[in-house]
C-alpha cells in the first residue's frame, strides 16, 4: 500500500453483515484515510444465539437460520443507529460468504444482495478467516510484515504467512478437530454446558496444569509421512508436516481419562457425554488445567517454531479461541522471551462479529473491487 492515498479516494462508510454460525451481527466501518490504521469503527452490533442454541449441547443448523431470520434486520438498523448514520451515508456492504453453515450465511447474503441492488451499492463477499485475521490491523493497524498470523476458532486452526497486507497463505493446519472444537468437545464430556470453550478456560484457573500428562497432539506415522503438506515450498517440507495440528488424539486421552475414573464402559464418544459431571470439582478443574496447557503449548510451539524459520517480524493470534486466557498470557510471555511482537485482538473482537467482516471487505474493496452480485454462500470456502 501506498503512503499517499489517490486524489480520487474519497473515504467511505461500510456496513458489514455477519451471520455464518450462531451470532447475527453488523457492523459500520469508515475508512480513515490513514494508511497505517485504515479503518474506524463505528458501530459492532452482535444478537448471540447461545440461548437458543444451549439446550441442545451445541449449535443446530435450522434453529440457526430461523433466528438470524428474525434478528437480521433490527441487528443492522441498531448497527445504524449506533454509528449514527442512515442508509444514505452507506457506500458499500460486505458480507460473508464462507465458511460456514449454508442456510445461516444464506440469510446475510440475501439481506445483502437485496440492499445492495435496492440502493445501487457495491456488495463484496469475505472470507470468514480473512475477517478474523483483519480484526487484528482493525485493533492495532497494520502489524509489522512479513507476520505469522494463527487463526483458532471452532471451526478452524490454520496458520498464516502474511507477507503484505492482505496477502494471506495458509502454512499450516489442523489435520483433524479445530482447537475450539476440542474445547466443546471437553466441556461437553465434562457437562459444562455451551458454549464451552470460556467454561474450561475459567475453571482451569482452579486447577493444576500438570495434574495429568495428556500427550501433545502428535501426528501419526501415516500422517507425517503423507505426501502433501499445506506449507510445502514456503517451510522445508520436514517442517512443514511438523507445524501441522492435530487435536482428536488429545480429546480421546481426555475421553478415556474420565471413562476410567467415573467407571464408564467404553462404547460410542456420544455416550460418555456430560459423565465428567460425576467427579469432584477439583478433578474437573484438574482436566480442564491440563487440558488447556496442552493446547496452548501445541499451538504455541508450533507458531512460534513457524515464525522463527520464516524470520517474520510479528505473530497474529485472531479467532475465537484467541479469546482464551492462558493462550493470551502465555503468547505475550514468549513474545517477550523472543523479541516478536505478539498481537491479539481484543475480547469483542475475537469472537464473531461484522466489525472484522468490514475491515476485510474494506481490504477487499481497495485491492480487487467489488465484483458483481451472482456469488452464492459457500460452506467450504477456500481462502483465495
Ligand atoms: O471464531 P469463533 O467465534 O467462531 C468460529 O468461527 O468458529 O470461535 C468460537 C470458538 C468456540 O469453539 C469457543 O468454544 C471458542 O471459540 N472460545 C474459546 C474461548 N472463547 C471462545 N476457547 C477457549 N477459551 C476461551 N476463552
Ligand atoms: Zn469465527
Amino acid at each position: 500500500m501506498s503512503d499517499h492515498l489517490p486524489l480520487e479516494y474519497a473515504p467511505i462508510a461500510m456496513l458489514a453483515i455477519e451471520t455464518s454460525c450462531d451470532e447475527t451481527a453488523a457492523a459500520v466501518i469508515a475508512e480513515t484515510g490513514d494508511p497505517a490504521r485504515p479503518w474506524q469503527i463505528r458501530s459492532n452490533v452482535i444478537a448471540s444465539q447461545t440461548d437458543v442454541h444451549r439446550e441442545w449441547g451445541g449449535v443446530v443448523p435450522e434453529l440457526a437460520s430461523r433466528q438470524h431470520v428474525r434478528d437480521i434486520c433490527g441487528v443492522v438498523e441498531a448497527a445504524l443507529s449506533r454509528a449514527g448514520v442512515s442508509f444514505d451515508d452507506i457506500g458499500a456492504i460486505s458480507v460473508t460468504q464462507g465458511p460456514g453453515l449454508v442456510g445461516s450465511l444464506l440469510v446475510g447474503i440475501a439481506y445483502a444482495k437485496g440492499l445492495a441492488w435496492a440502493r445501487g451499492l457495491p456488495v463484496v463477499p469475505v472470507h470468514h478467516l480473512a475477517g478474523h485475521i483483519e480484526s487484528l490491523t482493525l485493533a492495532h493497524g497494520e502489524l509489522p510484515m512479513p507476520s505469522a498470523v494463527l487463526v483458532v476458532s471452532g471451526g478452524h486452526t490454520s496458520l498464516y504467512l502474511v507477507a503484505s497486507p492482505g496477502n494471506y497463505r495458509q502454512i499450516a493446519r489442523t489435520r483433524d478437530d479445530a482447537a475450539g472444537e476440542a474445547y466443546d468437545k471437553v466441556a461437553r464430556l465434562l457437562g459444562l454446558g455451551y458454549p464451552g470453550g470460556p467454561a474450561v478456560d475459567k475453571l482451569a484457573h482452579q486447577g493444576n496444569p500438570r495434574a495429568f500428562d495428556f500427550p501433545m497432539a502428535r501426528l501419526t506415522h501415516a500422517d507425517r509421512f503423507a505426501r502433501s503438506a499445506t506449507g510445502a515450498g514456503v517451510l522445508p517440507s520436514d517442517m512443514a508436516r511438523r507445524v501441522d495440528f492435530s487435536f482428536s488424539g488429545l480429546k480421546t486421552a481426555v475421553l478415556r481419562l474420565v471413562r476410567e475414573r467415573t467407571g464408564t464402559p467404553s462404547g460410542k464418544a456420544g455416550a460418555a457425554e456430560g459423565v465428567g459431571a460425576q467427579l469432584s470439582p477439583g478433578e474437573i478443574a484438574d482436566i480442564c488445567a491440563s487440558f488447556q496447557r496442552v493446547v496452548v503449548d501445541a499451538l504455541l510451539d508450533r507458531t512460534f517454531e513457524a515464525a522463527r524459520w520464516l524470520n517474520v517480524r510479528s505473530i497474529g493470534i485472531a479467532g475465537g479461541v484467541s479469546a482464551n486466557s492462558h493462550l493470551r498470557a502465555e503468547a505475550e510471555k514468549r513474545g517477550r522471551e523472543s523479541g516478536l511482537p505478539v498481537f491479539v485482538p481484543p475480547l469483542s473482537l475475537s469472537t464473531d462479529n461484522a466489525a472484522m467482516i468490514g475491515a476485510a471487505g474494506l481490504r477487499r474493496l481497495r485491492s480487487t473491487g467489488a465484483g458483481d452480485l451472482d456469488f452464492n454462500a459457500e460452506a467450504a470456502l477456500a481462502m483465495q
